[in-house]
């Protein structure tokens, strides 16, 4: 298969990808099947996806590195739209819930801090998105970079607005916060460690770490339960499986694929090499 071959599918199975949790959760509510509170349901799910496609985005480029497959390049930008989509379906359902009453709908996000800070995420995702293009990019020329770099506070505030909505249940929370991390230290590590094995161990230690902190500090600071009890529950087998546990398997899985990726690039060049020598004789 060619490049542009490759690229097309990649495109292809992406956009189908993007659009299946949409199209799933307009045909149950389109059969009654949300249960009994289908809005609840609806800007759940919604916000979920948000949240999946904007971490999937930015995972595009160490993925990218790290498993040196370049076609990934070409749906990143998609999955951020993607995100934005998502963000502006679940705004439009929670508009919904409020009965259209915009009113309504401004003074609550004025009022609650969670709601705030969503929109500012909101705002954010969907400049991110109109200026994603190729059009755009030309115009801003070094602004472009400086501009589309608020993907990381856009997605910092998702996650507070994911934490503080989720109230005493924050399993999903610090697992999105988790990976979050992973992708921020990620960015931060010197460029040899970014893509080598020890590099990817540091991350999946900082990344666990993270989310332990996060979900230790946050059950301490809002609910005042003992952080020393959150860490326990951590080692405890009938808890499992915690957040910080998820982060940890996520990133070894990040480990093993990276593994097999190089193992089969290493193979199929001296597959390539065995070949040539076989069929190709040396005068
Ligand atoms: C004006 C903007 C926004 C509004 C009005 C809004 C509103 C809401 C509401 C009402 C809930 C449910 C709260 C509850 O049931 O107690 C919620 C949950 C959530 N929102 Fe937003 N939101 C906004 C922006 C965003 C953005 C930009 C993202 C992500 C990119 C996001 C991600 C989420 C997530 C992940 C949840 C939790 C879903 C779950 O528990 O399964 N929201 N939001």
């Amino acid at each position: 298969m060619t490049t542009q071959q490759k690229i097309f599918w990649l495109r292809l199975v992406t956009l189908v990808g993007l659009c299946l949790p949409a199209a799933e959760l307009a045909w149950r509510w389109f059969l009654d099947e949300l249960g009994a509170r289908p809005v609840t349901v609806a800007t759940h799910a919604t916000g979920d996806w948000a949240v999946i496609f904007l971490l999937m985005s930015l995972a595009m480029t160490p993925l990218r590195a790290t498993l040196d497959w370049m076609p990934l390049v070409h749906v990143r930008r998609r999955i951020g739209v993607a995100a934005a989509l998502y963000a502006i379906a679940h705004l439009l359902i929670y508009v919904l819930d409020q009965k259209w009453n915009l009113i309504v709908v401004a003074t609550e996000i004025a009022k609650r801090f969670y709601l705030t800070i969503g929109f500012v995420a909101l705002l954010a995702l969907v400049a991110l998105a109109v200026t994603s293009t190729d059009g755009w990019q030309k115009r801003l020329k070094r602004n472009w970079k400086r501009l589309h770099w608020l993907i990381y506070p856009a997605a910092l505030l998702a996650i507070v607005h994911f934490f503080i909505q989720s109230k005493v249940k924050i399993g999903e929370a610090a697992f999105a916060a988790g990976l979050l991390a992973w992708l921020l230290l990620w960015r931060v590590l010197p460029q040899r460690l970014r893509t080598s094995y020890p590099g990817l161990v540091l991350l999946a230690i900082g990344a666990t770490l993270a989310t332990v902190v996060f979900e230790a500090a946050w059950y301490g600071l809002v609910n005042g339960i003992d952080p020393m009890r959150v860490l326990a529950a951590n080692i405890d087998p009938e808890l499992m499986p915690r957040p910080a546990q998820k982060v940890l398997l996520a990133s070894v899985a990040i480990i093993a694929i990276v593994a097999a990726r190089r193992g089969f690039l290493a193979a199929n060049r001296l597959w390539t090499k065995r070949y040539i020598q076989r069929t190709i004789p040396t005068s």
